[in-house]
């Protein structure tokens, strides 16, 4: 090969690494970029034991039933797939219903908005984001009704990455981030005028326990919103392959145990809330929810090409590849769990 070809194939290499990496490979909102994924909180050098330990908790189940476990157990896989979360899905970590006409982006603040136009708050009004992330939906949600939201998050990665994006956007002075476990909120009673969870209490280990605090700190009369995961009445417990992909997204998703639609309006009512409106955002006429999912996996195995390379040459943290992979495991026990 002359030099001339050489210098081209290099040069067309290194484009292309580029292009994969910090052009195609980067969030919808260019939140991270595969060359700056990390563990959150963990140490690089942590990354690969810590995806160990968060595998073990599943050995010993009893751990993760027991309340004061939990948190731990979810704030470990939140250090682990937050970035990851931001690279490849973008700053909301939820799924909502597609809507046709609309991209991705625009469903998923539309889904956000409902969130809040259901909560009836405007400006002047303090929320509660119970299970913040990195604030996604808070920003969207603060800048469509003005309210003052506060989030809160077990994870402190979370607290800085949502602090960072807030402030970029300009929504610091109406958005608070505070690192706290919603199972014990460090907040007074009757304190906020509305409060929203979006795919966040499924982490909790009783939902009871969650749902009480949240009418703790709620104004008498104040509207909640929640987003939840369930099972269906499709559910068979008995069926070995619907308890193989409930167990797979449990694990994928750091969930102590998914609970059945019809538990969620009588847990609610139990600890207080009268139920106003109950919906599944799923059943037709409303498009799915998982199409993004499906049309994921080539982007999946791009991306998944990309942590590898950076994984072996020493950029992304060891360990990474691992976690990558049990998320694209997890999208596919959703996506057959879809099918039945
Ligand atoms: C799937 S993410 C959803 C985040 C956000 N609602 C969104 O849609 O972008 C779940 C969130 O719940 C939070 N979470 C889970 N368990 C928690 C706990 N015990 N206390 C506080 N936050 C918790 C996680 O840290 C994470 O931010």
């Amino acid at each position: 090969m002359d030099s001339l070809s050489l210098f081209c194939t290099a040069g067309l290499l290194f484009g292309g690494l580029y292009w994969f990496v910090c052009v195609l490979g980067a969030a919808e909102q260019k939140g991270k970029r595969a060359v700056d994924l990390s563990g959150g909180s963990i140490a690089a050098e942590k990354i690969q034991d810590k995806y160990r330990q968060y595998w073990s908790f599943f050995r010993r189940p009893k751990e993760i039933e027991k309340a004061d476990k939990v948190p731990d157990f979810v704030d470990t896989f939140y250090n682990l797939v937050t970035d990851i979360y931001e690279w490849g899905w973008g700053q909301s970590f939820h799924f909502s219903p597609a809507v046709p006409g609309k991209s991705h982006r625009e469903a998923t603040r539309l889904h956000e908005e409902m969130a809040v136009d259901l909560i009836n708050v405007g400006p002047g009004k303090k929320i509660l984001d119970v299970g913040c992330g990195v604030g996604g939906p808070m920003r969207a949600i603060a800048s469509h009704s003005r309210a003052n939201v506060v989030g809160i998050t077990i994870n402190e990665y979370q607290v800085n990455r949502a602090k960072m994006h807030n402030k970029k956007a300009g929504l610091d002075g109406l958005c608070e981030v505070v690192c706290g476990n919603f199972l014990e909120m460090p907040f007074s009673d009757n304190s906020f005028d509305g409060a929203y969870s979006i795919e966040a209490t499924c982490h909790a280990p009783r939902l009871e326990e969650v749902y009480s605090e949240i009418f703790r700190v709620l104004k008498p009369g104040a509207l909640y919103v929640s987003y939840e995961w369930v099972t269906t009445d499709k559910y068979d417990g008995e069926n070995a392959e619907h308890r193989e992909i409930i167990q797979g997204i449990e694990r994928g998703d750091a969930l102590p145990g998914l609970r059945g639609y019809k538990d969620i309006a009588e847990t609610a009512r139990k600890v207080g809330f009268e139920v106003v409106n109950e919906k599944d955002l799923a059943a037709p006429p409303a498009q799915p929810w998982w199409s993004r999912l499906k049309m994921g996996r080539i982007a999946y195995w791009r991306n998944h090409i990309v942590v590898s390379i950076l994984a072996t040459i020493g950029i992304a943290p060891k360990g990474t590849v691992d976690v990558h992979e049990m998320l694209f495991k997890t999208a596919d026990y959703l996506t057959r769990g879809v099918k039945l």
